[in-house]
C-alpha cells in the first residue's frame, strides 16, 4: 500500500460529514478532493498551494466531483498563510515535495515547512490528526524529512501521540515518511503492508 493511499484510510476512518479539513499541500488535489467527499455536504476543505497550477488541478477535480462549493482554494506558501487561518481543524495534511508532473523547481522547503508546522497546533482540534508525508529522493528531501520527525519528537515529550510510518526501502531507495500525530489518544489503521 502506498502512504498516500495510507493517509487517505486514516481519513476516512477520522472524517465525518460536518468535520473541517486543511490541506496545506494541494498540489494535484488527490488529498483535498479526498477529504471533501468524506465530509460533504456539511463540512469544509481549506487547501492551499504556492503554484497556480497546482490550484487549478486542484479546482478542476474538485468541480468534476461537483465539490468545489465546500472548498476554499488559497494562493501562497503555507508558512505565511496558516498565521492568518482562525479556525480549528478535524486533519490538518502536508504533502511534502514537489508537484508530481511538474518540472520539480518548486518543492517545500524546510524554512516554510517547520513555520507552517509550528501554526498547526492552534489549529488542529484537541481530537484532530496531522498527516505529514516527507520524501526523500530529490536534493533537500532528507533535510526536510529529518526536521520533521525532530519537530515530531518535540511534540512526542509534550505529550502528544505520534505514529510513524516508514515503509521498507532498499539500498538504492529511500521510501517517504509519515507522521501521524493528534494532541489527544490516536486510533488509525495498521500499516499492514509495510512494502511499498
Ligand atoms: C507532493 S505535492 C502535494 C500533493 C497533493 N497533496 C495531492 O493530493 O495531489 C506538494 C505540493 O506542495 C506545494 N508547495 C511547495 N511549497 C509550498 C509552500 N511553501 N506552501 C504551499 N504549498 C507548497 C507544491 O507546489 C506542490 O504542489
Amino acid at each position: 500500500m502506498r502512504l498516500t493511499e495510507y493517509v487517505h484510510l486514516c481519513l476516512e476512518k477520522h472524517l465525518n460529514n460536518g468535520d473541517y479539513v486543511l490541506d496545506a499541500t494541494a498540489g494535484n488535489g488527490y488529498d483535498t478532493l479526498k477529504a471533501a467527499q468524506l465530509v460533504q455536504p456539511d463540512g469544509r476543505v481549506t487547501a492551499i498551494d504556492i503554484q497556480k497550477d497546482a490550484l487549478q488541478a486542484t479546482e478542476e477535480k474538485l468541480t468534476q466531483a461537483k465539490l468545489n462549493t465546500l472548498c476554499e482554494l488559497h494562493l501562497g506558501s503555507h508558512g505565511e498563510l496558516l498565521e492568518r487561518l482562525n479556525q480549528t481543524f478535524d486533519a490538518v495534511l502536508f504533502n511534502l515535495g514537489y508537484l508530481p508532473g511538474s518540472d520539480k523547481m518548486v518543492i517545500t522547503t524546510p524554512k516554510e515547512t517547520l513555520s507552517a508546522l509550528n501554526q498547526s497546533p492552534k489549529l488542529l482540534k484537541a481530537t484532530g490528526i496531522l498527516c505529514v508525508t516527507a520524501y526523500r529522493q530529490h536534493p533537500g528531501g532528507q533535510e526536510e524529512a529529518d526536521q520533521v520527525a525532530e519537530w515530531m519528537r518535540e511534540k512526542q515529550t509534550q505529550g502528544w501521540s505520534v505514529e510513524k510510518i516508514e515503509p521498507n526501502h532498499t539500498s538504492d531507495y529511500l521510501s517517504p515518511l509519515l507522521w501521524i500525530a493528534s494532541k489527544g489518544t490516536l486510533s488509525i489503521p495498521s500499516f499492514a503492508n509495510r512494502d511499498i
